[in-house]
């Protein structure tokens, strides 16, 4: 696992970005998994300023989020599909049908993760970005006693509810269910970068990069992989030096 401390938010943002960036260069139909939340926003904004500068073109490449809440339909404010397009996908050119989300919509839910599963498989991730909740979840992967393996409906947990709360106008509004890849979709790209931002981070950040390895802390699974990027900024490294 490489781990850098960024003293920096823009020196982390724009690391995290070169990332991303220059495996589009290297490889145009590079296959690029996202995450949303509050974590990835300044890293998509430097995307797009490399974007705009001529530096890159996403014509060829295809994306798929980490998950999407189960009822907000793409034209939602509160849908991840509706973040993507509003922080990164309405800037760049990437082809619409080369973007992939879990639909929330979907009238079996089941079915959904089964073909989102499928055009995982047909084109495999080449590098995942990652957030990290406050109890360890990615994605939506919840601390579990069994965790699955692939995209899966989850119950969201009170505590991730009300994390999430704060971009909703209430709580009442936070959708209780959700579709998400499973940590063993997760693992299997090639690469994973994990980012991390603020001090109510620090202890978590320590207990999955160096605890046990348990579904209790569904972010402890990283340590098996191979390449894992691990990107924080001061205040989230405190307790890893
Ligand atoms: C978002 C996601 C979540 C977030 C995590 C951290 O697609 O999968 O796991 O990465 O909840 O959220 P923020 O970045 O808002 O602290």
């Amino acid at each position: 696992m490489n781990m850098i401390i960024f003293d920096t938010q823009q020196e982390l943002d724009s690391y995290a970005a070169g990332l991303i960036v220059n495996k589009v260069i290297e490889k145009p139909n590079a296959v690029l998994g996202l995450a949303t939340g509050s974590t990835p926003l300044g890293i998509y904004d430097k995307i797009v300023e490399q974007y705009e500068k001529k530096k890159v073109s996403f014509r060829s490449v295809t994306t798929f989020n980490l998950d999407e809440y189960v009822g907000l339909p793409p034209e939602n404010d509160q849908s991840y599909a509706y973040y993507m397009k509003k922080h990164l996908f309405s800037h760049i050119d990437i082809p619409q049908d080369q973007i992939h989300l879990p639909n929330g919509m979907a009238d079996n839910i089941e079915a959904e993760c089964v073909r989102y599963d499928f055009m995982l498989e047909a084109s495999p991730v080449d590098i995942q970005l990652l957030g990290l909740g406050h109890n360890g979840h990615i994605g939506f992967n919840e601390p579990a006693v069994n965790l699955s393996g692939g995209t899966h409906p989850v119950k969201l947990k009170a505590e991730t509810r009300e994390a999430n709360a704060r971009f909703f106008a209430s709580l009442a509004e936070v959708p209780h269910e959700a579709i998400t890849m499973g940590v063993g979709s997760i693992l299997k790209a090639d690469t994973i970068v994990l980012v991390v931002r603020g001090a109510d981070k620090a202890e978590i950040v320590k207990e999955a990069l160096t605890g046990p390895i348990t579904t209790s802390v569904p972010a402890s699974l990283l340590q098996t992989h191979a390449r894992v990027i691990v990107l924080l900024d001061r205040e989230a490294g405190r307790m890893m030096k």
